[in-house]
């Protein structure tokens, strides 16, 4: 024991690294796993570790905290649905929020009751350690204050956001998305009343203005989520999986300990990341997506205008798995649609049955395919399509034109060409998968009607492709049968 406490630091160091190893293998696939693994060995570490540096923990507690997170967050594991991860993951970052408010408000009463610390290490002292010669000072430094009053902020805004995220993503009645010219007005007004709150805690010591503040930082982190519309949820989950990492960084500076500042830094740091690449991905600018809300919903405003009557091809489930088997490389586009109709494991089969035909079958996905980050990837990995076959945007886009057929299965906006030829559209800028160049396109989608962002689709009429219309399940499996019926 005591030789843990003595080398604290280098078994925080130790997983410190394990945590950044996880990050790395968590960025790919055929990794995913052994990046896991470093993260549970990292977090056991680092738990036990602080066990036995915490100064007289009160380890029943702790232990029965412990055993019912373990037991519910199993049976949560267990049971959540793929499609409910989302919500779930917001839902496990409000937690985070809580904590860090639970924790400064503890740090700050303790102060006020106590009034002694130890003016180096910030651990309560008693008069006999005075007597010791630990220095013992009233109240906390400035720097603390600080500390305290910007963690404590931080996690009540990831707390309550969290939680309306949460209610917008399960379509809880009570998490309505907001408008109206007063929001915005309001927003500011909330976030000023909470750093002049801040400021007089700062400034006073005052337990009452850091109880006002942190009403307000709450107030402030439940009215910044809700004007913001549906298609930047996954965003706002990222960005408040960002900030858990910071509040967590923060209650680390409160407790003084470094493993969670450098945990928090590193969640808060890649979550930032992963907000910056979807924005890219979606064409929206970070901003906006935090403060675009406010002006009066999403930058993607869908059109449900008039729509014209255009023609378009449409096909058998027959003819196009005898244009398939007879092609040399065929493309799979996976979208929404897919994950919809379930129809990943239909798509497996299709694809060997392909490959068994001398067919060169590959799959390109588009980063925000589908309804969350990674959604394609986790659906095909879920079927055991080989991950080599997988191939990211930027990897694929050049060869479509030397592809003979692309397949899009449930995917629209991704394909959308709009979004590289109509300076109109409200997608354009948003890099797409080049789907159009390829020599033959065939579409399965049960009607003509739009995506997520509800705009119509060039591709479904042009003269190169065919649409093959039902579920995406059905559909593909009768792909199937007529290459098993058919052959090369
Ligand atoms: P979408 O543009 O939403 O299109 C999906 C298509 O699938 C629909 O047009 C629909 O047409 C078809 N479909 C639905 N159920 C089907 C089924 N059972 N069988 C066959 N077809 C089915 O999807 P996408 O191309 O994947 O693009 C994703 C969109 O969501 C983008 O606009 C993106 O910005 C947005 N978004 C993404 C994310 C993330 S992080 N991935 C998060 C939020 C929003 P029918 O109704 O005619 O069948």
């Amino acid at each position: 024991m005591e030789f843990i406490r003595d080398y604290a630091d280098w078994f925080y160091l130790v997983g410190a690294v394990l945590f950044i190893l996880t990050l790395r293998g968590l960025s790919g696939p055929k990794t995913a796993i052994a990046g896991s693994r470093y993260g549970m060995v990292a977090m056991a570490i680092a738990v036990l570790t602080t066990f036995f540096v915490a100064e007289g923990p009160v380890v029943w507690m702790i232990g029965v905290a412990m055993a019912a997170g373990a037991v519910i967050g199993i049976a949560k594991a267990r049971a959540v649905p793929m499609t409910q991860m989302p919500e779930m993951v917001a839902l496990m970052h409000s937690l985070v929020g809580l904590a860090a408010v639970l924790i400064a408000i503890a740090t700050v009463l303790k102060a006020a009751h106590f009034g002694q610390y130890d003016a180096e290490q910030l651990v309560l002292v008693n008069d006999a350690m005075v007597a010791q010669g630990h220095s013992a000072f009233v109240g906390f430094s400035s720097t603390y204050r600080f500390e305290l009053f910007v963690g404590c902020f931080i996690g009540a805004i990831t707390f309550t956001a969290s939680v309306f995220a949460y209610g917008k993503l399960a379509a809880k009645k009570w998490a309505k998305t907001i408008s109206g010219a007063w929001v915005k007005p309001v927003q500011a007004a909330l976030f000023i009343a909470m750093l002049v709150f801040g400021g007089i805690y700062f400034a006073t010591d005052s337990l009452t203005a850091f109880y006002i503040m942190t009403l307000f930082a709450l107030a402030f982190g439940w009215m910044w989520i809700a004007p913001v519309g549906g298609g930047d949820m996954p965003v706002v989950v990222s960005l408040l999986n960002s900030f858990s990492g910071w509040a967590a960084a923060g209650i680390g500076f409160t407790l003084e300990n470094n493993m969670l500042i450098v945990a928090g830094s590193l969640v808060g740091s890649s979550g930032a990341i992963l907000s910056y690449i979807m924005c890219k991905a979606m064409n929206r600018s970070i901003i906006n997506v935090l403060f675009g809300g406010a002006m009066g919903g999403t930058a993607v405003a869908a059109d449900k205008g008039e729509q014209v009557q255009r023609n378009y091809r449409s096909g058998s489930a027959d003819d196009a798995g005898f244009l398939m088997s007879n092609a040399d490389s065929v493309v799979i586009v996976p979208g929404y649609g897919m994950a919809q109709g379930r129809a990943q494991n239909a798509v497996k089969e299709l694809c060997e049955i392909l490959k068994e035909q001398g067919v060169k079958v590959r799959f390109a996905i588009h980063p925000v395919a589908g309804r969350m980050p990674g959604h394609m990837n986790v659906l095909l990995a879920e079927a055991d399509v080989a991950y080599e076959d997988i191939l990211e945007m930027d990897e694929i886009n050049s060869d479509f034109p030397a592809t003979d057929v692309v397949l899009v299965i449930g995917a629209n906006d991704v394909v959308n060409p709009a979004a590289k030829d109509d300076p109109s559209s409200p997608i354009y800028g948003m890099p797409i998968l080049e789907a159009h160049k390829a020599r033959t396109i065939m579409v399965i989608k049960r009607s003509m009607a739009t995506g997520y962002a509800g705009l119509d689709n060039d591709l479904f009429y042009n003269e190169k492709t065919m649409m093959v219309f039902g579920d995406a399940k059905k559909v593909v499996e009768d792909m199937t049968k007529a290459i098993n019926g058919g052959g090369h």
